[in-house]
């Protein structure tokens, strides 16, 4: 037997106030989104932003359904929209915000395993990371240089 150890590292900033300038953007771009959201059940609110390389910002909010199931997260409308608008065009950036209608969302709000299979598809596939950045309402902000690092042992097209 061998023991297999995997090891992450991300990186937590304070406040979105300490991150670059575009970082800052892309973040207010996925809080106006997050805002628009569709989350008459949840009552959470979710934006996510992507920053394209050919400088296009591309957001989406989730949208909930009365069959519950039926429903999508912010980050998978956010890079379907992507895929489907600009199918070649790599993504650079994501950035992530959520934000709870009954209470102040303090805590940064990871994107959930489906997202992460979701976005580690379009990683995969234009063979350079995605830097992804997520946060609640307000307060810290968690920093993956690439989606690989949110979701390893990850299950691709290589597997089939
Ligand atoms: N949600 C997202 O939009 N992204 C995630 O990564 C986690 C969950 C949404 C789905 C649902 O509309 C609400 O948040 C509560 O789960």
């Amino acid at each position: 037997m061998k023991e297999i150890k995997i090891e992450s590292t991300l990186y937590a900033y304070e406040s979105v106030e300490n991150l670059p300038q575009d970082i800052q953007e892309l973040m207010s771009e996925a809080v106006e989104v997050r805002n628009k959201a569709y989350a008459p059940y949840s009552k959470f609110n979710v934006g996510a932003a992507l920053l394209l390389e050919n400088g296009e910002v591309i957001s989406g909010s989730n949208q909930e359904n009365a069959s519950y199931p039926s429903g999508l997260c912010a980050e998978r409308t956010a890079i379907y929209y992507a895929g489907a608008k600009y199918p070649n065009v790599k993504i650079v950036k994501m950035a992530i915000t959520a934000a709870s209608q009954k209470q102040k969302t303090e805590n940064p709000i990871p994107p959930c395993g489906a997202c992460r299979q979701a976005i580690a598809e379009y990683e995969i596939n234009q063979e350079t990371p995605i830097e992804i950045y997520f946060m609640g309402e307000i307060g810290k902000v968690i920093k993956s240089n690439s989606l690989a690092n949110l979701l390893p042992l990850s299950f691709d097209k290589s597997n089939l």
